[in-house]
């Protein structure tokens, strides 16, 4: 069976993987995949942040890290998906990934999501909050690995992050 764990990874956080680990050891193989047409605009390129997932995920030999753009069904079709995977960290999750899991599914009838409840350790994750507390020079160790917390000091010491988390 092959996966799908899409996002926006900006950057990918221990949350992240935590889902894609679990997830690989369940399927034949998993691809991760950035979505290039996000409407957030992030700290790290589209670029980057594959090439920090690529390195993050370099001991697996049945995770393949791509991109894609335009519709995940699309996506799905193109490359024969049989499961879409997403985590869910609380209950206010939910509904978002309902409405997504259901678009999809009215978008292609073959797309079928399934979740993996996030590791407690991580519920409270979000890239988002990473990144603000890597702003304000706040400790991240253990929440990123540790290449994505050396490549977001850089970023910040360079001024190439303008604080649009
Ligand atoms: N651990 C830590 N953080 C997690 C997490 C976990 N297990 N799961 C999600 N998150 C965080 C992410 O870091 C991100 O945080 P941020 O908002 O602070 O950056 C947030 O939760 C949601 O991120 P993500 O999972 O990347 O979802 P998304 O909403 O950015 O993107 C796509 C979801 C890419 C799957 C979706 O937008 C998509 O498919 N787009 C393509 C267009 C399309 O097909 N649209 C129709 C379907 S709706």
């Amino acid at each position: 069976m092959l996966a799908i764990y899409p996002g926006s990874f900006d950057p990918v956080t221990n949350g992240h993987l935590d889902i894609i680990e679990r997830c690989a050891k369940k399927f034949d193989k998993l691809i991760v995949a950035v979505l290039e047409n996000n409407s957030k605009t992030g700290m790290f390129s589209i670029k980057e942040r594959e090439d920090l997932l690529k390195y993050s995920l370099r001991d697996y030999d049945n995770i393949e890290v791509a991109t894609f753009s335009g519709l995940l069904v699309d996506y799905v079709k193109e490359r024969n998906i049989d499961i879409i995977v997403r985590g869910l960290r609380a209950i206010s999750d939910y509904e978002y990934e309902m409405q997504m899991a259901l678009t999809n599914k009215s978008l292609y009838d073959d797309a079928e999501t399934m979740f993996l409840i996030s590791n407690t350790q991580y519920s409270f994750l979000s890239s988002s909050v990473i990144k603000e507390i890597a702003m304000f020079n706040g400790d991240i160790t253990g929440l990123v690995p540790q290449i994505v917390g050396e490549a977001m000091e850089k970023k910040i010491k360079e001024g190439k992050f303008n604080g649009n988390i």
